[in-house]
């Protein structure tokens, strides 16, 4: 009896594991189905949108083109811009998403206008910008020079004329104002692209609408950023590339080693005609240093700016007239503000805070130098400055403007760099050479880095 009530308790137990092992199996798969099942409804989708797995690998504008939001070679953690997605898109908004991967074929998805309105958010917006409004076909090479430029509508026929001289990469910031003329100035755009088929070869056009004026830091970095290649030419439009430094440089590895190397830019030094008129067109001006010497010794061309000589000063003419080998900028001036070509990656941006005439560029250059990177001039090349006219009232009243922000500016830099090489080791290193000379002079930077 005991044994059959034993025997009946353990049958009903093995009964009762069978019976559970098998409900937990077909809880467990129905709970696995429904997780499944439901990664894929619009609820989530609307949060962490399912990425198309054969979107995973669209080039970011054309497969021609080597550009990419990220050179990263790391495509896991690559920054993506879906065109397709544009395409499919219902809404008419002119912008596609930019997307980033996460596991699992998810994406993390914002409009594009979105990042935009972060990576340039020193300045004054919001601002319409269209990234490549126009593309140039022609293939980019990642070692080359881009000409990085900005541009506003009395300059378009200039642009025209750079991109047929230059025939290589150039990435222009154009500016158009967001009222009553705008139509007739994106025609004039047009047009000029249209016409001529090296603009549309070379020349890259960021687009940027909206009504702040002279934003022009704002405009170098939109320049800079989506330039396709490693290295690029800060450059004014107006000036004209005299000698051909694009292949000088590219077919010299000691002067390519020094760009790839992070810490050095090379300066083209700039010209100017005595007299205006006779720099009203460019076929007129001298492409080897002989010619240039001798203009410069009939006293028809000198320096670019030098009445204002700390401008450009510090590339010491003197030295380069006589000089046959690149040579480095000792005597640096915090109003320095030479055209160098430097490499784009893990150089500094231009401080978007400067709005206007006066100290922009120096900004742009003042940080570069701080953070570490030496100017070097080359010894045979030259820019000459093509005559226009200047808004002079315009430029008088931001300059006092942008002086006392550019005070306060290296200040603020000299102490924030300071910090950053004290943490990454290099505050010791010849890497903080350049700051050490300049920030001395700064009362306020002496006395918060306890130095004498
Ligand atoms: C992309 O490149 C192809 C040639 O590879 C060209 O035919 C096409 O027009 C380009 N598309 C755009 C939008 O530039
Ligand atoms: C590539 O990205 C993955 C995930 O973001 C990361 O774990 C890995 O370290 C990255 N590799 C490189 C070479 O950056
Ligand atoms: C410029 O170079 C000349 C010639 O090499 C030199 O004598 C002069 O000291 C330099 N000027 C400055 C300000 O460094
Ligand atoms: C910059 O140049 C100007 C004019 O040559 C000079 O007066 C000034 O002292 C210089 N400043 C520095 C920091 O070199």
């Amino acid at each position: 009896m005991r044994l059959e009530v034993s025997q009946a308790f353990s049958r009903g137990t093995k009964y009762f594991l069978v019976f559970y092992t098998i409900i937990s199996l077909i809880l467990t798969a129905r709970h696995f189905y429904s997780y499944h099942a439901s990664e894929g409804t619009d609820d989530d989708a609307a949060i962490f949108p399912r990425a198309d797995e054969n979107k995973a690998e669209i080039p970011l504008l054309n497969s021609s083109s080597s550009s990419s939001l990220s050179h990263s070679k790391n495509s896991s953690s690559q920054l993506q811009v879906d065109h397709q997605a544009l395409a499919q898109s219902s809404d008419s908004s002119s912008h596609p998403d930019v997307a980033w991967p996460l596991d699992n074929g998810y994406s993390q998805r914002m409009d594009e206008d979105y990042v935009l309105s972060k990576i340039f958010s020193e300045a004054m917006g919001p601002s319409n910008l269209t990234p490549y409004y126009r593309r140039a076909s022609a293939l980019v090479e990642k070692n080359d020079i881009t000409m990085a430029t900005l541009v506003t509508r009395n300059r378009f026929k200039v642009l025209s004329r750079l991109a047929t001289h230059y025939k290589g990469p150039i990435s222009a910031a154009i500016h158009v104002n967001d009222d009553d003329s705008k139509q007739e100035v994106l025609d004039e755009l047009h047009a000029v692209y249209q016409s001529n088929p090296d603009m549309q070869s070379y020349v890259d056009i960021h687009l940027m609408l909206d009504n702040f004026d002279r934003q022009f830091n704002l405009w170098r970095n939109v320049a800079k950023f989506f330039a396709r290649t490693d290295y690029i030419m800060m450059l004014d439009v107006d000036f004209h590339l005299c000698t051909n430094f694009r292949q000088r440089i590219r077919n010299d590895p000691k002067i390519m080693a020094l760009l790839d190397s992070g810490s050095a830019a090379l300066v083209v030094p700039a010209f100017e005609y005595v007299a205006g008129e006779d720099g009203l067109d460019w076929r007129t001006f001298p492409t080897s240093k002989s010619n240039l010497l001798e203009e410069v010794e009939s006293g028809k061309l000198d320096m670019f700016h030098k009445s204002w000589l700390r401008g450009h000063g510090s590339t010491n003419y003197t030295k380069w007239y006589a000089s046959d080998d690149l040579y480095k900028v000792v005597d640096y001036n915090f109003s320095y503000e030479p055209y160098i070509i430097y490499k784009k990656e893990g150089s500094p941006w231009c401080s978007e805070r400067f709005i206007g005439y006066g100290a922009n560029k120096a900004a742009c250059l003042y940080e570069i130098y701080i953070s570490g990177i030496d100017y070097w001039v080359l010894p045979d090349d030259f820019l000459i400055h093509q005559t226009h006219e200047y808004p002079e009232a315009t430029r008088r009243k931001e300059r006092q403007y942008n002086r006392k922000l550019y005070s306060n500016f290296r200040e603020e830099l000299c102490l924030r760099y300071a910090r950053l090489f004290v943490s990454t080791g290099d505050w010791d290193s010849s890497k903080a050479d350049n700051l050490r000379d300049q920030c001395h002079r700064i009362r306020g930077f002496r006395s918060a880095m306890n130095l004498a």
